[in-house]
């Protein structure tokens, strides 16, 4: 038998306790022993919950009981989260995670430490929700030369832009709905800004090239500035608009970015819609794969931690080889990157055409009903170039005191 605590009794942690409780035979078959619950930490009490007598609020308690060797800290946020666990490891305790913002701040020391004491730091929660990513990532294409991952990694965004898209909903009225379905973080921001996408990417990143990212080295941007208007074009052009996060290996070089982008039908993550996440893999034996699933939510994520736990009861005695060392990954700068450009424009075509023709060149024009724009889509472009082609666009129009450039999204699209 080997004895686990949950730190952090949230939507995650609670559907940990159940699944360890509703499939406790299954799960010692797989894990070749029982996995008994014996504490949960947290501020509150459950008085009506199954594990109401198991509650406690000392971490300590937990640190010293040596009869406890599986740790799940499923509390979110750097502190105490990173203290509790840097302690359970160096305790010789196995930690498993879906806190991705511990993961990527300080995934290099917590998979170190795990090293030398002989145990498992595991964190496939982390990215995708329930997605199998990261143990794909180290097992199944560990013969693998991975040479981009890109991915919607944030079901609350994804969610939001998917009913913007098929319902014309408002933003933030989707936004309320995603919280009350316990998708989004304590703090949306960290979804709607980008951020959780970039701490996703950062950790793919490094088990893709097993070196440390700084995730803020990558260039993010979040989806607040997307509207129903870019999903009218959208629509006429027969795209969408996803919130991707995308790394990819050019000859030496790492780019690494997140942004909103513009993708057409032939794209398979074009299809990922809702609180669904998707994942595209590109290396160099097995081509192009895709990992697709529920990216956030109660029982696919806690379904994620239980792998894990099962996988560290498994592996009692031995750390298993994962992760990324401490040598560090460079972010190449992406102004070199190409790609096109969807840009709505301020005024009529008929007003604006030399003009756009003269700094975007040749572009696909596009015009809505009852609006006082047009839109355009750029052919592939490097993003110095184009950003030095919209910033002559838009003085030109200040000189003659003209609205100018109101909206840019990238667009993944064949030119
Ligand atoms: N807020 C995150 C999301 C939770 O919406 O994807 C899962 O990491």
């Amino acid at each position: 038998m080997m004895y686990a605590a949950i730190m952090g009794y949230g939507t995650i942690g609670s559907g940990v306790a159940e699944i360890l409780e509703n499939e406790r035979d299954r799960i010692a078959r797989s894990a070749a022993q029982e996995i008994y619950l014996k504490y949960v930490l947290d501020l509150r009490e459950f008085p009506d919950s199954p594990v109401a007598d198991r509650v406690v609020h000392d971490f300590k308690i937990i640190e010293a009981d040596e009869q406890v060797k599986l740790v799940v800290e499923t509390m979110g946020g750097l502190e105490p989260a990173y203290s509790f666990v840097k302690a359970c490891l160096s305790a010789g305790k196995h930690v498993i995670t879906s806190n991705k913002a511990l993961v990527a701040a300080h995934g290099t020391e917590l998979l170190q430490i795990a090293r030398d004491m002989d145990v498992n730091f595991f964190f496939e929660a982390s990215v995708g929700g329930g997605i199998p990513i990261i143990r794909t990532l180290y097992r199944c294409l560990m013969g693998e030369k991975i040479q981009e991952i890109t991915g919607i990694l944030n079901g609350t965004t994804n969610f939001i832009l998917t009913k913007m898209d098929r319902e014309g909903a408002s933003f933030d009225e989707v936004l309320r709905e995603a919280q009350e379905l316990g998708y989004a973080e304590r703090n949306p921001e960290a979804d709607v800004e980008g951020y959780d996408t970039c701490r996703k990417i950062a950790i793919l990143t490094a088990m893709m090239t097993g070196k440390e990212v700084n995730y803020e080295d990558i260039h993010t941007e979040g989806i607040t500035k997307i509207t129903d208007v870019d999903f009218r074009y959208a629509k006429e052009l027969g795209t969408s608009v996803k919130l991707l996060g995308t790394s990819r290996i050019v000859g030496e070089k790492v780019y690494t970015k997140v942004a909103p982008v513009m993708i057409g039908k032939e794209h398979p993550l074009y299809a990922v819609s809702g609180v669904y996440n998707g994942i595209l893999v590109k290396s160099d034996m097995l081509g192009t794969s895709m990992y697709y699933g529920s990216g956030a939510g109660k029982l696919p994520t806690a379904s994620a931690v239980v792998a894990d736990l099962i996988e560290a009861a498994q592996n009692e005695k031995t750390n298993v080889p994962i992760g990324w060392g401490t040598e560090k990954q460079e972010i190449a700068d992406n102004k070199t990157s190409e790609c096109c450009y969807f840009v709505r424009i301020a005024g009529t075509v008929k007003e604006k055409a030399e003009l756009v023709q003269e700094t975007l060149g040749e572009v696909r024009t596009l015009a809505l009903e009852n609006v006082d724009e047009f839109a355009v889509l750029t052919k592939k472009i490097c993003e110095t170039e184009f950003t030095k082609r919209a910033i002559a666009l838009d003085s030109e129009c200040q000189k003659k005191g003209e609205d100018g450039i109101r909206q840019i999204i990238r667009a993944e699209l064949e030119d």
